[in-house]
């Protein structure tokens, strides 16, 4: 298990650069959101999205309530944003996810 606490030393690390959260739900969320979304979206409180028409993450909760955000989530958001892959996150990934744009507030 030294592998296992070595990652999750690094997420930490990690956590406490990117987003200074300590929540291991929003955590692995945040590890979500770097990993697949960051490309195209600011992922943290204050920068600009590397792609100007992807809204930041910090903003997602004004166009969308929780529960709304957890449906695309689950069911694939693909809806009016072709140049958008498609993503479909299980449904403790879409809690952990929800968890980090929770923590961006
Ligand atoms: C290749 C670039 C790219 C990646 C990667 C990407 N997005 Fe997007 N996303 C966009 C763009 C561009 C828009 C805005 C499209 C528009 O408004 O027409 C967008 C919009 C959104 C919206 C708003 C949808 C709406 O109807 O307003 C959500 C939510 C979203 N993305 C979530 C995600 C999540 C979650 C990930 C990672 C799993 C992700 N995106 C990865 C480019 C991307």
């Amino acid at each position: 298990m030294r592998l296992f606490a070595l990652v999750s030393l690094f997420l930490a690390l990690a956590g406490a650069t990117f987003a200074q959260s300590s929540d291991p739900t929003a955590q692995r969320g945040l590890t979500y959101a770097l990993a697949n979304c960051a490309q195209c979206h600011a992922t943290d409180k204050v920068s600009q999205s590397p792609i100007n028409i992807a809204p930041p993450f910090r903003e997602l909760h004004k166009r969308f309530p929780d529960e709304r955000l957890r449906e695309a989530l689950l069911g694939g958001i693909t809806a009016s944003h072709p140049t958008m892959p498609q993503f479909r996150l299980d449904p403790g990934q879409a809690t952990d996810f929800i968890a980090y744009l929770k923590s961006l507030q």
